[in-house]
């Protein structure tokens, strides 16, 4: 469906960096068969109580429209006619009825809301199962407090269509189909009146359904919008203090809560013009048909249970006519949440996997790596490669300092070996396999990264550093926190290794997380360790240590250290010095100080200094 309001808005000029990754995301319009095509299939697996709940659906409105039968009987013996018999027949019929009634509607909502849950859960769980999968690159584009809303509040709305809207929906619309049966069968000449008002009725529900849609589609992306901005200011808490930004940080959440709200009420606007335009459409088409059966019933045509019967009924469609108007924007709100989700679903991994499991790794792996005419620019960064025409071959075992100023390209490299992007032109082998032609976790089995930023996780000290091989015992455990020199602080803290670390680990000091990250990659025993400045948060007390026993670890492993501070690396076995994206010179200290003057210039500076 196109959709010229949607593409104009792509075109409003962005005034955060939040409404950029937003705008970025892009808005294909996905059509209603597909959203229909996408949540059927969340649902099939469930077919069998989709059955049993339409069961009790199509007996509960069956039974309330027999209902209205009793009640014509009851009028017309009981009240009119005076027969005590008819009257306790007819009111033994509607206890029985209604009896039924409530098992089939305790059956109906039950299985229905249960659907629901149900469905929303498993929606849910692949949304992130998909995501867990995407390519490291997709996160720079879409923020994460952005996505965490379209798992939260996205499916929630499908959960209050699929848990009772749809089946609101369906029971109206039998009680429509039913109501206007029995209508014709009751009287043909005022039915038509009722049949009149149904262009009257479902026109407005077509013409403002598709604007709730698409309002309901903008709201939600406030919504996200608004998730987003909580998300990154409470992670940078002390930033926004620190620069006193709170007032800033208010008022442009502000906007985006009163963005959110004004498209709410847009939407809000459009359904209640919407309901009040069906109401008056429904009732004024009731008022004349009371009058002309009214005329019957004085003239004798008609008895009084029949109008009693007919009003009934009529007062039932319009009912159902009032209900569906309202729950098809319930519907139109949810396709535009479905929208987002399949977005997300449908979201490619870049980095590919090969069918088949992939190519076998040698057992046990040697842990060669050769990067061949590697050429590498980051997708939002065309212009400017990050790796360019670089030839380097790790032999098995062997130590590799990488070298060079920020911005060199160092950590890239690591990201290329780990296969988080996938480089423009030439390869990377692992023991002569490429490593695209490997299933990355076989790749990524074999391979420890301490990263720039060391990772922690809310939970334990234990549970940190067993993330990398979580059959570990509390042994193995202990031993690797030893190896990496981090015994001694976490015995200090409050409940030692089981203390909790906060989110992100903000209960330790820098040098203390980047030592659980580094006992993190002893405990997981690789073949390869890649370590991307490992101890540049350490005092230099507690890095010479570190330093022994990451040369220890090291030993008989492919090990690839990044590291500024020069005097960390004098035991590897071949130090490279990169600059922009290239390997300028390669060879031990001595033979770079000898070839090299940028290295000679940056080892001077640093030994000067110390
Ligand atoms: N996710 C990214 N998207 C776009 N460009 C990036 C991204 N990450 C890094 N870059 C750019 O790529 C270049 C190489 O960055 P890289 O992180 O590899 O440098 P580095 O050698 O590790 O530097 P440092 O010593 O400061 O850690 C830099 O110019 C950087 O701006
Ligand atoms: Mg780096």
């Amino acid at each position: 469906m196109s959709d010229p309001i949607n593409s104009e808005q792509n075109l409003n000029t962005s005034v955060t960096p939040i409404e950029d990754a937003v705008a970025e995301t892009g808005r294909n319009r996905i059509s209603n068969l597909k959203i229909l095509k996408t949540t059927w299939q969340y649902m099939r697996p469930y077919t069998s109580r989709i059955a049993l709940a339409s069961v009790a659906l199509i007996l509960t409105a069956g039974l309330s429209l027999g209902l209205v039968q009793i009640i014509r009987v009851i009028v017309d013996s009981g009240f009119v006619a005076g027969s005590n018999t008819s009257l306790n027949g007819a009111l033994i019929g509607f206890v029985a009825v209604a009896i039924f009634q409530a098992i089939g509607t305790f059956a109906r909502f039950y299985w229905v809301s249960w659907l629901g849950e149900r469905v929303t859960a498993d929606i849910r769980k692949s949304v992130f199962a998909r995501l867990l999968r995407l390519h490291p690159g997709f996160f720079e584009a879409n923020l994460s407090g952005e996505i965490s809303s379209r798992i939260t509040t996205d499916t929630t709305l499908i959960q209050t269509v699929i848990g009772s809207s749809v089946s609101i929906a369906l029971r109206n619309l039998l009680m429509l189909l039913g109501g206007t049966g029995f209508l014709f069968i009751t009287n043909p000449r005022l039915t038509s009146i009722v049949l009149l008002c149904i262009p009257l009725v479902v026109g407005p529900i077509i013409f403002f359904g598709k604007r709730v849609r698409r309002l309901s589609r903008d709201s939600q992306d406030e919504i996200a919008n608004v998730g987003a901005y909580v998300g990154e200011a409470i992670q940078q808490i002390k930033t926004v203090q620190a620069f006193n930004h709170q007032r800033h940080d208010k008022k442009q959440f502000d906007r985006h809560v009163e963005a959110a709200f004004a498209a709410s009420c847009r939407r809000i606007y459009m359904r209640s013009v919407l309901i009040t335009v069906v109401m008056t459409t429904v009732f004024s088409a009731l008022a004349a048909m009371i009058w002309v059966g009214g005329q019957d019933v004085i003239d004798g045509r008609m008895s009084a249970g029949e109008l009693t019967a007919f009003v009934t009924y009529a007062v039932i469609v319009a009912a159902a006519v009032g209900a569906i108007s309202q729950v098809l924007s319930e519907l139109q709100r949810a396709a535009g949440a479905m929208e987002r989700l399949i977005e997300l679903l449908e979201s490619e991994s870049a980095i590919t996997e090969p069918e088949s499991g992939g190519a076998p790794l040698p057992e046990p792996v040697r842990g060669e790596i050769n990067l061949k005419n590697l050429h590498f620019c980051y997708p939002t960064r065309p212009e400017s490669p990050a790796v360019e025409g670089l030839n380097l071959i790790i032999r098995p075992g062997e130590s590799l300092a990488l070298v060079g100023s920020s911005g060199a390209g160092k950590s890239t490299l690591i990201d290329l070996i780990l296969r988080f992007y996938d480089p423009q032109k030439g390869c990377i082998t692992l023991d002569n396999i490429d490593i695209k032609t490997l299933h990355p976790e076989a790749l990524r089995r074999h391979m420890a990264v301490v990263s720039q930023q060391p990772a922690l996780f809310t939970g334990t000290v234990l549970d940190n550093i067993r993330y990398s091989r979580p059959g570990a015992s509390d042994e193995e455990v202990r031993l690797a926190a030893k190896n990496a020199y981090s015994e001694e602080f976490i015995s200090q803290l409050p409940n030692g290794f089981h203390s909790h670390l906060g989110e992100g680990g903000v209960r330790l000091s820098g040098g203390q997380r980047q030592r659980l990250a580094i006992a993190r990659a002893i405990l997981k025993d690789p073949r390869i360790l890649l370590l991307d400045e490992a101890t540049s948060a350490l005092d230099a007390e507690s890095e010479q240590k570190v330093q022994l026993a990451l040369d220890h670890v090291m030993r008989g492993r492919t090990s690839i250290v990044i590291a500024h501070r020069l005097a960390t690396i004098k035991n590897v076995d071949r130090i490279v010095l990169m600059q922009r994206g290239q390997i300028i010179a390669e060879g031990s200290h001595e033979d770079l100080m000898l070839n090299s003057s940028l290295y000679e210039k940056l080892a001077k500076l640093q030994f000067n200094q110390d």
